[in-house]
Formats: C-alpha cells, sequence, structure tokens
C-alpha cells in the first residue's frame, strides 16, 4: 500500500496545493491514504473546522497538528468532535481530542496514525519517547502499519526516534522545520525515515512567510507581522510504500511537486 504524506500546509497557498495537487498525486502514484500536518493551514498559524473541511474534500485522510495547535480557538471544535483530526500525543491525557487514530478502509490494511512532539529547542510537553512506546505497543496489538508525523525541531530527536522505533512502526516523518531534509531512508528493521518532510505553501518565502518582515525582526528584534508569502508554491511531504502485511516499509521518496499555475507564470 502507498501512503502519502503532506508537510504543514501554510495558509491558502498551501491550501490551493493541496486541493488541486492531491488528486493529482493520488492518481499519478495509486496513493492508498494521504495524512496531512495541518498546523499552519489557518493564515499560517493553527486550524479552523473550515480550513480542515478543506484539506479533507481534497483527499486527505487524516490531519495531524503539532506545536501551532492552539493558534485558532475554533480548534477545540475540532478536538472535540474530528475523529480524523490527531493532535500530539505528547499532552497530558485530559487534553481534549487524541494522540493517535486508525484508519480503517475497505481493502486496506488498518493504519495507524501517531502524531509526536518533541521536546528539543520546543515547549516542554511530556517526554515523546517513553509516551510512544507504550502507545506503539498498545496498537500494534491489531495494527501492522504505522505511520508517525514527529513535529520536532532538532535533527538527533527526530534521528533518535526513528532508531528507537525501527522495527516497530511503518514510517517516521519529521515536520516544524519546514525545510525538507535529502536523508530519506528505510532504517535496518524496515521504518522508512525522512527526518524532515518541509512545507507546502510558498516557497519564495522565509519558511511560508513574507521575507522582508522576518528580516527586520531579525535586524531589530522589534515585533512585526509576519503574513504568508505568495509565490513558487510547493507540496512537499513524502511517498511511502509498506507491505500491509508485515507493516515494513518497501520504499520513501521525497515530493516536491509545484503547483502547475505557478510554475507555468514563472
Ligand atoms: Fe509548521
Ligand atoms: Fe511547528
Amino acid at each position: 500500500m502507498k501512503l502519502l504524506f503532506i508537510a504543514d500546509i501554510v495558509g491558502h497557498p498551501g491550501r490551493r496545493a493541496v486541493k488541486e495537487l492531491v488528486p493529482v498525486l493520488r492518481k499519478r502514484n495509486a496513493v492508498d491514504v494521504v495524512v496531512a500536518n495541518g498546523e499552519n493551514s489557518a493564515g499560517g498559524s493553527g486550524i479552523t473546522v473550515n480550513t480542515a473541511c478543506e484539506i479533507f474534500s481534497a483527499g486527505v485522510d487524516i490531519i495531524t497538528c503539532g506545536d501551532h495547535l492552539w493558534d485558532q480557538k475554533e480548534v477545540t471544535e475540532l478536538l472535540n468532535g474530528e475523529p480524523r483530526f490527531v493532535r500530539p500525543l505528547t499532552y497530558p491525557a485530559w487534553v481534549p481530542g487524541q494522540g493517535s487514530t486508525v484508519l480503517r478502509a475497505p481493502g486496506l490494511p488498518a493504519i495507524g496514525i501517531i502524531n509526536l512532539q518533541g521536546r528539543t529547542f520546543m515547549p516542554a510537553l511530556e517526554n515523546p519517547f517513553p509516551c510512544v512506546l507504550s502507545e506503539v505497543e498498545r496498537l500494534r496489538q491489531s495494527v501492522k502499519v504505522l505511520f508517525i508525523d514527529f513535529h520536532a525541531e532538532a535533527t538527533s530527536e527526530k534521528i533518535a526516534m526513528a532508531r528507537m522505533l525501527d522495527g516497530k512502526v511503518s514510517a517516521v516523518v519529521g515536520t516544524h522545520t519546514h525545510v525538507q531534509t535529502a536523508d530519506e531512508q528505510i532504517l535496518p528493521g524496515g521504518t522508512a525515515f525522512l527526518c524532515d518532510a518541509g512545507f507546502t505553501g510558498p516557497h519564495d518565502s522565509v519558511i511560508g512567510r513574507e521575507i522582508e518582515p522576518i528580516i527586520r525582526r531579525f535586524m531589530t528584534n522589534m515585533p512585526q507581522k509576519f503574513e504568508v508569502a505568495k509565490g513558487r508554491v510547493l507540496l512537499q511531504g513524502a511517498l511511502i510504500e509498506i507491505d500491509g502485511h508485515t507493516g515494513r516499509a518497501v520504499k520513501i521518496e521525497r515530493v516536491s511537486e509545484p503547483l502547475v499555475e505557478e510554475a507555468r507564470s514563472v
């Protein structure tokens, strides 16, 4: 089976890329399931019911999140009532929402999806390492295919996580830095890994935002408004082929697909 993961969808340009390119990529690669990180889908900060709806309508099955979880108040509606929305597992148990879900679709093996958040250079949540081990153990009682979106800043934390889970899950893909790494690989135990999948949105930018205000902020340390940028929209992520019987990954490739109308106008 083939799983397409879409890295952090940033604002309207990111949602437009998802709307136009997910159907194309689904067809071209015979994709069975699509998971997308939606933490920046609402104006670059957080997620709302409407932006989640747009993403689901484009053919995304499950939306994961990250440290921008609380940027939009409306997220509580998704946390309380949307079974296809997964927030980082590393919140205390009483926090609304779920840290994992199992997707059961006709003709496909059950697919477990876990969202984690790192702690190095990030707000301190629970420790993702012990948290994920018990969650993986619980899910593996009924599910062979397990996908993890590890939302974290430090490459070392993401590599350590993937190495710890090698042979226990089908794939560990990192998000959050918005910069796609070139280290896609299948680890010795059969776990696919990519340290960071990048972001889906305007790449003539500083990780999705207009360039000038970010430079001004670094120059002056004065607060600036960071608008979502516009140019060179890419859908980024990873395409992973998994043996549905064993849960082992067979292949992983990076995805960095230009939005066609943008490509034409360049
Ligand atoms: Fe992000
Ligand atoms: Fe993030």
